[in-house]
């Protein structure tokens, strides 16, 4: 199976898109990865990665990742950046919607005209980073509402970049990374952020045209909206 020569870790500063960076890194890509924050780009770019700054919820910021980037063609791009929302019950604060919502979702929609060109360009794969939270159809318990709601809508988000990329020899792919021992999973999560990150990227590898607008597990398992 080929290997993805140059990759795009969206949202890599710590946690699952900081482990994506170092593995692709590790098998010889190419890696641009991106931070919101300049403190964060150290080490990475120890790493050899080629560290853009980007806070996923600032359009200005789209605009001029989007010049960045113009040239470049992406075997993987993988839009990891997300946040967890509130954690009480009950409906959230509007400010916490808004944060969550933007975050999680309105970034999706900005990153998919900037980054989706540059992946059908190399007919390349676009990962959003989902969760299993967002299944609809997978559902078992109503704890945070906002969080499961913003990752159902970003799953709709990806079918749309699959529907305007896909006729371009993309393949767009939403993708549960397990329940993970990072900042947001706790740590009394199932899974290393080490075995997430090869699940994910061999997932990747084994993707086809045939998978384009679907939505997976880390393990290559396909998960149901
Ligand atoms: N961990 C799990 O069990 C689990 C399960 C299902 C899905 N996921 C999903 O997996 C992805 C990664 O989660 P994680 O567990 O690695 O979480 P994490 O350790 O909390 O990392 C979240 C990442 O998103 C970035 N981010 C958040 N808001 C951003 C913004 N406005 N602009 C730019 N970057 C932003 C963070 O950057 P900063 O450092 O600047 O905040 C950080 O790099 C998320 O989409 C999450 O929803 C995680």
């Amino acid at each position: 199976m080929k290997k993805p020569s140059t990759v795009l870790v969206i949202g890599a500063s710590r946690g699952i898109g900081h482990e994506l960076a170092r593995q692709y890194r590790e098998e010889g890509a190419t890696v641009h990865a991106t931070v919101r924050k300049e403190a964060d780009a150290a080490s990475l770019a120890t790493m050899g990665c080629t560290v853009h700054t980007l806070d996923v919820t600032e359009g200005a910021h789209w605009s001029a990742f989007g010049k960045a980037i113009a040239a470049i063609d992406f075997d993987v791009a993988i839009h990891n950046a997300g946040v967890s929302g509130p954690r009480n019950d009950g409906p959230p604060t509007l400010a916490e919607f808004d944060d969550t919502m933007r975050a999680n979702v309105w970034a999706a929609m900005l990153m998919s005209p900037v980054v989706g060109p540059r992946v059908a360009a190399a007919h390349g794969k676009l990962v959003v980073i989902s969760s299993r939270m967002g299944s609809i159809a997978a559902r078992d318990n109503p704890k945070f509402t906002t969080y499961r709601a913003s990752k159902a809508a970003v799953n709709s988000v990806m079918k749309d970049a699959a529907l305007t990329y896909g006729p371009q020899g993309m393949v767009c792919v939403a993708m549960h990374p397990g329940w993970v021992r990072t900042a947001m999973g706790g740590a009394g999560a199932d899974l290393d952020v080490v075995d997430s990150a090869k699940g994910i990227r061999k997932t990747i590898d084994g993707l086809s045209r045939d998978d384009n607008g679907c939505f997976f597990n880390y393990d290559g398992g396909v998960m149901r909206f």
